[in-house]
């Protein structure tokens, strides 16, 4: 089993598109059972795969050490989800609490016989969660605006990560790239070899059709990059 977490220090940058979209790709572009656990008690992720709180709460599953009993299963095959409930939000402290920084990586290796991928939807925030993910998992997926700011945040990450002993692998991602922007073209021309997901109709409306872009719209520009940019991540996770 691989893990990957979708993070970054920064809200609204397009983390839970990208986790349910990562995840959705796992599962029918790669065939991989695939697990999406949504760690933002916002649920966006949750949401958009049309799933609700389990009849138990992380809180606990997280303190008794078995989560098991709150996956359920999407719409989609091999694709289940832990998904986000308001027990969430003690989730910091809990962490804190307990003292054992390797909690999180502990639970996700309990998955390890029945799934191929772990796929992590973060809140933002260099939290005492985002210190136990960094821990946890094989690679970060790291999306970020065009833009000068965006770009800087993810530099002081990385720095951030090199301080780190078994940092996971970090891969970044422009996104909600809007080619008309004078400032989004220079950005992602400064960064070439860096994946884009383009601003794009196919993914905002996923919160309306609550539907993976690789199942809605495969052939629009959106999907296509998807698909490229779950074929890297696959990449780095098989021979990482
Ligand atoms: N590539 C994209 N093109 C257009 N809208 C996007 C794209 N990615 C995300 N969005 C929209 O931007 C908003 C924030 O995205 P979201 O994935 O919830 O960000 P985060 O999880 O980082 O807070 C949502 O309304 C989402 O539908
Ligand atoms: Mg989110």
């Amino acid at each position: 089993m691989k893990s990957l977490a979708v993070f970054s220090v920064k809200g609204g940058v397009g983390k839970s598109a990208l986790a349910v979209n990562l995840a959705h790709a796992a599962a029918t572009l790669s065939a991989r059972r695939t697990l999406l656990w949504d760690l933002d008690t916002q649920g966006a992720a949750t949401f958009t795969l049309r799933l609700a709180a389990a009849a138990g709460s992380a809180r606990k599953g997280i303190a008794e050490g078995d989560l098991a009993p709150l996956v359920q299963a999407s719409d989609y095959p091999r694709l289940d989800v832990l998904a986000a409930d308001k027990s969430l939000r003690h989730l910091e402290k809990q962490l804190v609490e307990d003292d054992k920084a390797k909690r999180l990586k502990k639970l996700i290796k309990g998955f390890d016989k029945d799934y191929d991928r772990v796929i992590l939807d973060c809140p933002p925030g260099l939290t005492e969660l985002a210190e136990q993910v960094f821990r946890a998992v094989d690679l970060l997926v790291v999306p970020m605006l065009p833009s000068p700011l965006s770009v800087r945040a993810y530099d002081q990450l990385v720095e951030h990560l090199a301080r780190f002993r078994g940092a996971p692998a970090v891969l970044p991602v422009f996104t909600m790239v809007d080619r008309r922007k004078t400032l989004h073209r220079d950005t992602v021309a400064a960064s070439p070899e860096r994946l884009t997901i383009p601003y794009a109709a196919a993914v905002e409306t996923m919160a309306a059709t609550q539907t993976p872009v690789l199942a809605a719209a495969p052939t629009s520009a959106a999907g296509k990059a998807l698909a490229a940019l779950w074929a890297q991540v696959e990449r780095g996770l098989t021979t990482g």
